[in-house]
């Protein structure tokens, strides 16, 4: 049967897979975040999962608002990186698990998630930034196939956090539903606290995304029940991303150990952070 081994939550800001792709990382601006990630990574390139299950949000790029799905699962083999507006991210191709991505699909609607499925994605920078911050270095290709699971964070009315954490028990659920042996790792993307725009734009709340990082492994059931608008009105209109975190923290068991996290302010106009996390199975 397969097996939620471990879950990453980390921020998706676009710019730090520029300063990546462009050789700056060691400058004075990035270098204390990337220091930041260097215990995470050391972690997870020892515990490369089979594949990865990576709970993201289109920024328009894929998907339009002519069409706005609430949760959609990828079935297809392959992903394509898109083209924001300044070319594509020189980073591999993503390679996704058709067949675990369907019984994913069967198993939430049976579920009562009437999940939206795509058949054909280009992934943008809220899904290529979490996977270079995951491995800085994939050569030709990434470590391990990825199946993307999206949310809406971008138009009212998002998904509430509630919800998001029971997609995330029904995730769980449904891999540990399936017939192989696989170890699957769950990556919840986006945050922390940050809006871009109006007249709050370079919103950061420390104090509200230190109580987010300290609950997401002790008591996400108090996250869950905050309401979208407490999320926009506290992190920010984009910082209501952080509910994807909870679509992690529901795939995994109740009890999670928490391998390594960092908080960076500022990643451009947003609160960078990261945090891994350990399923405590017995034995390992
Ligand atoms: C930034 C952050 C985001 O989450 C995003 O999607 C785009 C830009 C930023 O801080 O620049
Ligand atoms: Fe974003």
């Amino acid at each position: 049967m397969a097996e939620v081994i471990w879950g990453l939550a980390t921020s998706h800001v676009p710019s730090i897979g520029a300063a990546m792709d462009n050789h700056r990382t060691q400058e004075p601006y990035w270098k204390p975040l990337f220091d930041g990630y260097q215990q995470a990574r050391d972690w997870m390139a020892e515990h490369t999962p089979d594949v990865i299950v990576l709970v993201y949000n289109d920024h328009a790029n894929a998907i339009g608002l002519d069409l706005v799905p609430t949760f959609a699962l990828a079935t297809a083999a392959s992903f394509p990186v898109a083209d924001e507006g300044w070319g594509r991210r020189p980073v591999p191709t993503v390679y996704g698990h058709p067949d675990l991505a369907q019984h994913l699909v069967e198993s939430l609607v049976d579920d009562a998630f009437d999940i939206t499925v795509a058949h054909r994605l280009a992934v943008d920078h809220g899904f290529t930034v979490p996977l270079s911050v995951y491995d800085p270095d994939p050569g030709d290709a990434w470590p391990c196939p990825v199946i993307p699971l999206l949310v809406n964070v971008i138009q009212y009315p998002q998904p509430t956090a509630a919800r998001c954490y029971d997609l995330g028990k029904a995730l769980g659920r449904a891999i540990r539903a399936y017939p192989d042996d696989l170890k699957v790792a769950v990556f919840g993307t986006g945050g922390m606290s940050h809006q871009l725009a109006g007249e709050r734009a370079g919103l950061i709340n420390p104090v509200f995304d230190a109580m987010f990082m300290s609950r997401i492994q002790n008591d996400p059931q108090a996250l869950a029940s905050l309401s979208r608008e407490t999320y926009v009105t506290e992190a920010g209109s984009e910082g209501i991303e952080m509910i994807m975190w909870l679509v992690m923290r529901g795939a995994m068991d109740e009890d999670i150990t928490r391998i390594s996290d960092t908080y960076h302010v500022p990643a451009s106009n947003t609160a960078a952070a990261l945090a891994l996390f350990e399923n405590k199975v017995a034995g390992r």
